[in-house]
C-alpha cells in the first residue's frame, strides 16, 4: 500500500508518535509487564496516567480553576442527555445548526422544555444563524461549535447573557478557547483528541446542583468530578491514547501552534475549492470550518462526482466522501493530518481539472 492521506471525520487520524507509543503500551504499560490493555485502573501507574491527562487538558486549553475536567464513556450522544439532566430546570435554548445540534435539543426536549432559538436548516444547515437575542429567563443557551456534517464553525466565544454550553466534539483543541465563558465544553474525543470510546466534559464547578429533579449517579457530573472520573471503569485505552494526542500536542507548541497549522491547511484547501473550476465550497464563506471542509462539484460537473471520487482514491486520499445529507465531499483536516496531506489532495484536485479541461 502506498501513502494514504487520512480524512475520516472521525474517527479520525491520530498522531504517529501516539500510535508507536500505543504500539509499545499493548505489549507493556510503563515497564510493568502488563499490557495497556489488562491494566488495573487502581494501580499508581494508572493513576498517574490520568492525572497527567487531566493536568495536560488544564495546561493546553488554560482551564480555569473555577472548572474541572471529567473523561467519561458513552459517546458525545450520552452528553446531550447529561446535559439537560444536569442544567435544564424551566427552559433552555438551542442554537440548531445541523444534525448534531438538533439531536442535542431533542434529548433536552424528552427531558423538559427546550427549543431551538434560531436554526439554519431553511439552507440544508450550510450557515451560522446570526441576528438572534439570547433572553435571559432561560436555563442555559446550548451551541455545536463546529458542525462535522457541514463544515460550518462558530469561530469566537460568544458572551452570553446565561451560562452557556457547547459540544466541541470537532473543534476542540483546534484554536484557543476562553473556557471561563462557558459552564459546560463537552464532546466525544474521536476528531481532535483521541480514539473513539471517551469524552471530555469541561464543567464549571458550581454551575451544578441547580436542578431539582433526582440525577442518576452515573448522569450526574457531580460524581464524576468526586471521584476523579474513576466511579467505574474509564475507558482505559482510550484515555491513554488521548494522553499521548495531548502529549504531541504539547511537544508542537500548544493549542496557538496547532491554530496556526490549522488556519493554514484550511486555507490552502479553501483557496484551491475557490480557484478550482470543478468544485465549489457548500458552507457560507464567513462560516467555513477549519476542521471540516465539504465541497461539491461545480454546476455543469455533478456528472464527474464518482470519477474525481475513483481518481482521488487511486492518488491515495481516504475519506472524503461528503455526508449524505450534504452529498459530495468532505476533508476532515483534524490536528493531526498535516500540510503535507492537505497539499496531496489540492494536487490531485488540479490533476483532475486538468484532466478534464
Ligand atoms: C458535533 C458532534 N456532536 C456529537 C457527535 C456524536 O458523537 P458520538 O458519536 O460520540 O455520540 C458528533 C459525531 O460525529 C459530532 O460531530
Amino acid at each position: 500500500m502506498g501513502k494514504v492521506h487520512v480524512f475520516n471525520a472521525g474517527p479520525c487520524l491520530l498522531p504517529e508518535e501516539a500510535i508507536d507509543n500505543a504500539i509499545k503500551a499493548l505489549k507493556d504499560f510503563k515497564g510493568t509487564g502488563v499490557s495497556v490493555l489488562s491494566i488495573s485502573h487502581r494501580t499508581k501507574e494508572w493513576e498517574e496516567t490520568m492525572n497527567e491527562c487531566r493536568a495536560l487538558w488544564k495546561e493546553l486549553l488554560n482551564i480555569p480553576d473555577t472548572h474541572e475536567v471529567v473523561f467519561l464513556g458513552g459517546g458525545a450522544s450520552l452528553q446531550f442527555l447529561y446535559v439537560a439532566m444536569n442544567y435544564l430546570e424551566k427552559k433552555a435554548a438551542y442554537l440548531d445548526t445541523g444534525v448534531w445540534a438538533h439531536k442535542a435539543l431533542q434529548q433536552a426536549q424528552g427531558i423538559g422544555e427546550a427549543y431551538a432559538l434560531a436554526c439554519s436548516k431553511d439552507k440544508n444547515y450550510s450557515y451560522i444563524p446570526k441576528g438572534y437575542e439570547i433572553p435571559t429567563d432561560i436555563d442555559y443557551f446550548h451551541i455545536t461549535t463546529n458542525n462535522t456534517i457541514y463544515g460550518t464553525e462558530i469561530k469566537e466565544d460568544m458572551d452570553c447573557p446565561v451560562p452557556l454550553i457547547a459540544d466541541m466534539s470537532s473543534d476542540i483543541m483546534s484554536r484557543p478557547v476562553d473556557v471561563s465563558k462557558y459552564d459546560l465544553i463537552y464532546g466525544g474525543a474521536q476528531k481532535n483528541v483521541g480514539p473513539a470510546g471517551v469524552i471530555f466534559a469541561i464543567i464549571r464547578k458550581d454551575s451544578l446542583g441547580r436542578v431539582s429533579r433526582y440525577i442518576p449517579t452515573m448522569l450526574d457530573y457531580k460524581t464524576h468530578i468526586e471521584k476523579e472520573s474513576m466511579f467505574n471503569t474509564p475507558p482505559v485505552f482510550s484515555i491513554y491514547m488521548m494522553t499521548e494526542t495531548l502529549k504531541w500536542l504539547k511537544s508542537i507548541g500548544g493549542v496557538p501552534e496547532i491554530h496556526r497549522r490549522n488556519v493554514e491547511k484550511a486555507t490552502i484547501l479553501y483557496n484551491e475549492i475557490d480557484r478550482n473550476s470543478m468544485f465549489v465550497g457548500t458552507a457560507a464563506k464567513e462560516d467555513r470550518s477549519i476542521m471540516n471542509v465539504c465541497f461539491v462539484m461545480a454546476p455543469g460537473k455533478e456528472g464527474l462526482q464518482d470519477e474525481f471520487m475513483a481518481f482521488a482514491k487511486s492518488q491515495g486520499m481516504v475519506g472524503i466522501k461528503g455526508h449524505r445529507s450534504v452529498g459530495g465531499f468532505r476533508a476532515s483536516i483534524y490536528n493531526a493530518c498535516t500540510k503535507e496531506d492537505v497539499e496531496a489532495l489540492v494536487k490531485c484536485m488540479q490533476e483532475f481539472e486538468q484532466k478534464n479541461s
